[in-house]
């Protein structure tokens, strides 16, 4: 009998992981080792696991809160924990965490493969159950996170074009996750196992362009030692990205549009057309409506690429998914700066969720990123920058302000968010305390 079950153990402990491996090659698992909880989540990200088994105690992130981060983000897998402190609280957290089962230490063979096989087949029951639970509430599709209606919809016109191969338009404001729609596009359907190739249409030189798109043959100019593929073949049978096309130059959209026309391409050097089978999706962040009004972008192509239009929620249209996206980055970079998951306050929370973001998310996981950096336990909210900490808030009426009613507002702002320390609001103002003690009378 083979049993073609991936299994991932995670113990700092490099004696019981070998015993424990060992035990389960020769019942025929597929083992995965891991000595940290960081080992075990780059596993995670590029293996199907089975089952995860896992010591509790560990230095750095533990495991409890590896199994509250699998079952979260992972919820198929099932999680067996092997404990050296079989206390009945520590039972308990685990059981509510999500775990399936325990084995305390010292266990026999005969246990483990008991514990095994029991959490492996309830993981058929709990799949079921688990299947409907995620359809109410996902809180993710694949890498793209969020369960706001905004991004909802997106996912569901992601869901029509994943297993087919029709053109599709992508626009949004900068940062907020153009390029991962596409990607998501790409390798959620049945097409994923092919190329999926980026271009950045604006940063082809005019002199290398055809050879870049199409490829050229050996000969075909000084300097061309052997063939190349172009980005068209390359992604052939797969996905072709063209990122800003709204920088494309004229030369570069006629080029295009002669593809996209024709569906093949000659190589820089022949007469030969080659047919390609590419899926296109083309994405910009500016208006290029506008830019057609202007003549700078082509009609004919915009109509070619904008066969199916996606339009990426600004993450101002989408504040609720915050709390989510926060999470992702906290254990993204808390793992890799601090080596362990970090927390944040409700307070740090409720501050992001009344930012404007002009930079989207990729603003939202820069700031993360350093808040990250800038604290020692958790993010709270002196860790954020300071524009963000004293925002303004605008009045929510239209009644427009005087510069002058407006600094008043803005002064007494600045001074009540730092309890009337002068020198901290004048640091923050960027003006001396000479300058604020004038403006304040
Ligand atoms: N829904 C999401 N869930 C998780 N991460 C996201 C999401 N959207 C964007 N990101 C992350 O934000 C960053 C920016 O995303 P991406 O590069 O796809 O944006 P973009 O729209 O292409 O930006 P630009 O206009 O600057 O090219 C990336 O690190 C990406 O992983
Ligand atoms: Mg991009």
């Amino acid at each position: 009998m083979l049993n073609k079950e991936n299994i991932l153990i995670v113990d700092d402990d490099v004696h019981i992981l070998e015993l424990i491996q060992r035990h389960l090659q020769s019942l025929n698992y597929h083992t995965y080792k891991a000595i940290s909880v960081k080992e075990a989540l780059e596993i995670l990200k590029d293996t199907s696991i089975d089952l995860l088994i896992t010591d509790l105690q560990m230095p750095g992130v533990d495991g409890l809160e590896l199994i509250k981060y699998v079952s979260e983000h992972y919820p198929k897998i099932p999680k067996l924990v092997v404990t050296g402190f079989p206390s009945i609280d520590g039972a308990l957290e685990v059981m509510k965490s999500g775990a399936v089962d325990y084995i305390t230490k010292p266990f026999t063979k005969e246990e483990l493969k008991l514990a095994t096989l029991k959490s492996l087949e309830l993981n058929l029951k709990v799949r079921k159950t688990q299947k409907v639970k995620e359809e109410l509430a996902p809180k993710s599709y694949g890498e793209l996170i969020g369960s706001s209606i905004a991004i909802k919809k997106v996912t569901d016109v992601i869901e029509r074009l994943k297993n087919n191969k029709a053109t599709v338009f992508i626009h949004g404001e900068s940062g907020t996750g153009k390029e991962l729609v596409a990607r998501s596009i790409h390798y959620m359907g049945k097409y994923s196992s092919a190329p999926f190739v980026v271009v950045n249409c604006g940063a082809i030189p005019e002199n290398l362009l055809e050879s870049e798109l199409f490829g050229y043959v050996k000969g075909a100019f000084t300097g061309a030692e052997k063939d190349r593929k172009g980005f068209f073949q390359a992604a052939n049978n797969g996905t072709i990205f063209l990122d800003e096309i709204g920088n494309a130059s004229l030369a570069t959209q006629l080029r295009l549009l002669r593809v996209l026309q024709e569906k093949e391409v000659v190589k820089v050097g022949t007469q030969k057309a080659e047919k390609i089978d590419v899926r296109v999706i083309a994405a910009t962040n500016v208006d290029v409506k506008d830019l057609i009004k202007k003549e700078r972008f082509r009609e004919d192509l915009y109509y070619r690429l904008t066969v199916v239009q996606i339009e990426v929620p600004s993450l101002l249209e989408r504040l609720s998914d915050i709390p989510l996206l926060v999470d992702k980055f906290l254990l993204k970079y808390g793992i890799e700066y601090k080596d362990r998951f970090l927390k944040i306050t409700p307070e740090a929370i409720d501050i992001l969720k009344k930012y404007h973001w002009p930079g989207n998310i990729r603003e939202l996981e820069n700031v993360i990123q350093r808040a990250i950096i800038m604290c020692d336990k958790f993010v709270d909210v002196e860790h954020l920058p300071e524009h963000i900490k004293y925002q303004i808030n605008f009045p929510k009426t239209d009644k427009l302000l005087s510069l002058k009613e407006f600094e008043k507002a803005y002064l007494l702002k600045v001074l009540h968010a730092t309890n009337n320390n002068k020198t901290k609001a004048a640091e923050i103002l960027q003006i001396d305390r000479k300058t604020l003690r004038e403006k304040l009378k």
